[in-house]
């Protein structure tokens, strides 16, 4: 056989804050029919991915739940797994961006970029949360657009007249996490000095690699080294990559309380599952990784992150001692029936939705496959042309082969294959598309190639009509002939299954099956299959019935529902640590009787009471006086007392206890005293 390439192929590691879509599901499907084919082909192709695990949003995110990050994205990587595998995504590897190999490969890189003088530290100031004592990025702060005005405006552009501005140049500025006013403060952060490799990034990005086959393969497509050519002509700016604590992520080596930016750790963590992998199957990791490795390595990417992947990446590999990738394959983005995916039309289809709904995943990944190229264009999901699509090429023109021809193998030839044909005009000319199908599928040409295998799909179905394999079981002494027919068209199944099996793994494992075969590989094209017995033919797909797809949208349209009511859970204050009994037992509660109750000159917030604890009472200030505007009303009930807690010194006195009420997080909802049953005697103790 032809030189084994080693390669190493990735999808851009989805955020853990998040379920994953269809949008995702293109990326991952255009991965994963690149490396079966790989595979298929008799390659060594590792296929890793893993969650991207850090960042401020997944830490507040984690919080709103009352969970902790560690927890948010163990279960996050669960659902986005059990995703991924519903839709046969084969990694060999989904990993996490928090692992400790990510933590040491991260360190590394930074520490040698740092001694390679490529590293610099600056103080900058930024917008910082003072109640909840944080630095906001620019998603965190909203405010009046400082060109139109429009209200609620996120920090880095407008929503309303698409201006572009830095945050503090919103008008009324506040926190989108606690509602604050925030302030400018200064800080120290590190940088890349990207701008310093400007003159490698010229040539890399407009250059290729030579793969072990001897093949060049450009690094970026044209279109991405156009818009490369655009930004480093501008001008490379140095990159931020530290934030400060709070932050979920790793911490910088001699650099307390600074952590890396999420996207510095992001790619990395290709590293570290591929470095999970080595460890956990024997391969040798310095191999793919040294500079100058003859391995290759490829990212599948959206549009969206071309400048990480293709400018940040390779530059940090370069300066780091490490190869730097293959090549680039930047993809676009998913619509649906022409429109940016909505969560109101129901349009915004999650992965678990579709699979929920009883939808078959080999549909979807035929389908976008159908519409994949190597360049980087936007891809339209029509409902209508989906159903359409799928049910003549997939169910019409592919699987009715079989069915109309293994039946009469089975009934009337006890499942055995004719030992030779003389008829090899049709399985001649489908084999000598082998070559040209592969070389699609190699350039990423996937909607050519399926094109291709469904033309030569129509050149089986016309040697059906023409041989009419359900006369010829109805005449006298043509055994032989329907036999040899059936052998024919059981044969071009077969091989059209070779050519469909990156696209459709699981229902190449079916006709495996059927054929009573080993697995197919792309090889096997070069061979037919005579003399052989056949198992009995099942179903192998069925058609789309378009009523699925109405659920399927409806689905979406609940989920919305659902994720607004996830949002109101979120108004909860998240729960407290746990605590023992003991530091339960610490906290002393009492029922008070209230004497006396008035207003406090000079404050708008609080009432004074006089409470009656039976042993004692009690001068008490509280807060309520919002809530409770007649505090006369109050006189004669009864209320719950902190009465252990450290008297307090006020400005218009001592407050000797708390009384407790209930409160939201925000508060406009109110503040609510505790009321106690009938026959309660004050001074008794609540636990
Ligand atoms: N975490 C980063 C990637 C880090 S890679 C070191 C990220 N995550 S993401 O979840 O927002 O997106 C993951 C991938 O999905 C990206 O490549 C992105 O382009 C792709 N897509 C997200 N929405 C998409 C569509 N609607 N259509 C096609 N791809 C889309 O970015
Ligand atoms: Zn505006």
């Amino acid at each position: 056989m032809t030189t084994q390439r080693k390669i190493l192929v990735t999808s851009a590691l989805p955020y853990a804050n998040g379920a994953i879509h269809l949008g995702h599901m293109v990326e991952h499907i255009q991965t994963d029919v690149w490396v079966r084919f790989q595979k298929m082909r008799g390659h060594a192709c590792h296929y890793v991915c893993a969650d991207d695990t850090h960042g401020t949003p997944i830490m507040l995110a984690a919080e709103k739940q009352g969970i902790t990050p560690e927890q948010l994205i163990e279960r996050v990587k669960t659902e986005h797994l059990s995703d991924f595998t519903g839709f046969h995504i084969g990694y060999d590897n989904y990993y996490s961006t928090n692992s400790p190999e990510n933590k040491q490969y991260a360190e590394h890189i930074y520490r040698t970029l740092r001694d390679n003088g490529k590293i610099v530290s600056r103080t900058i100031e930024q917008l910082f949360d003072p109640e909840k004592q944080m630095f906001l990025p620019d998603r965190f702060v909203k405010g009046e657009c400082p060109k139109c005005g429009a209200k609620d405006q996120y920090g880095d552009n407008c929503e309303v007249c698409g201006a572009t501005y830095s945050p503090t140049e919103l008008k009324n500025p506040y926190s989108a996490v606690s509602g604050a006013t925030p302030v400018l403060k200064s800080s120290e952060h590190y940088f890349f000095r990207l701008g310093d490799c400007a003159d490698y990034l010229q040539d890399w990005t407009a250059g290729s690699s030579l793969r072990a086959d001897g093949v060049t393969q450009p690094h970026l497509q044209p279109e991405s080294l156009n818009k490369m050519n655009e930004w480093i002509e501008g001008g490379l700016h140095d990159w931020d990559i530290s934030r400060d604590a709070p932050y979920f992520g790793f911490e910088i080596p001699d650099a307390p309380g600074k952590y890396f930016y999420v996207w510095l750790d992001a790619p990395i963590g290709y590293m570290a599952s591929f470095k999970n992998l080595c460890d956990r199957i024997g391969l040798d990791f310095d191999d793919y990784f040294r500079a100058g490795s003859d391995t290759e390595m490829y990212h599948f990417i959206g549009k969206d992150i071309l400048y990480f992947h293709a400018l940040f990446w390779p530059a940090m590999l370069k300066y780091a001692g490490y190869r730097t990738p293959t090549g680039v394959f930047a993809h676009g983005f998913l619509t649906v029936d022409g429109q940016k995916m909505s969560k109101s039309r129901g349009t915004f289809i999650t992965a678990k939705s579709y699979l929920d709904c009883g939808l078959n995943p080999e549909w979807m990944r035929y389908y976008i496959a159908a519409k994949l190229n190597s360049r980087i264009e936007d891809i339209d999901l029509s409902l209508d042309d989906f159903v359409a699509r799928v049910n003549s090429d997939l169910v019409g023109k592919f699987v009715n082969i079989a069915s109309r021809s293994a039946g009469f193998i089975a009934k009337r030839f006890g499942g055995k294959l004719a030992e030779s044909v003389a008829d090899m005009e049709i399985l001649a000319k489908l084999q000598a598309e082998a070559a040209g199908i592969a070389a699609s599928y190699e350039a990423r040409e996937y909607a050519k190639a399926l094109r291709d295998v469904m033309a030569l799909a129509d050149l089986v179905n016309g040697y059906v009509d023409a041989n009419k394999p359900w006369e010829l079981a109805k005449q006298e002494g043509q055994d032989a002939r329907l036999q040899e027919v059936c052998t024919v068209l059981i044969n071009a199944f077969r091989l059209l299954t070779i050519y469909l099996k990156p696209v459709l793994p699981k229902l190449a494992e079916g006709v495996e099956g059927f054929l009573n075969v080993a697995p197919l590989s792309w090889a096997d094209a070069d061979s037919l299959l005579l003399g052989h017995t056949i198992n009995a033919y099942q179903h192998l797909m069925q058609r789309i019935d378009p009523v699925l797809i109405e659920k399927l949208i409806e689905a979406n349209k609940q989920s919305m529902e659902a994720q607004a009511q996830a949002v109101d859970a979120a108004q909860y204050e998240p729960l407290a640590d746990t605590i023992g009994i003991d530091d339960f037992a610490k906290l002393d509660l009492r029922v008070g009787k209230v004497l006396a109750c008035q207003f406090v000159d000079g404050s708008d917030k609080l009432l004074q009471f006089t409470v009656d604890l039976g042993f004692e009472q009690r001068n008490i200030f509280s807060g309520i006086r919002k809530a409770y505007q007649e505090p006369e009303k109050l006189i004669g009930r009864h209320v719950i007392v902190v009465a252990n807690l450290a008297p307090r010194k006020m400005r218009f006195g001592v407050s000797a206890g708390m009384i407790v009420c209930a409160s939201g997080v925000d508060d406009g909802e109110g503040l609510f005293l505790l009321d106690v049953d009938e026959g309660v005697k004050p001074g008794m103790r609540v636990g």
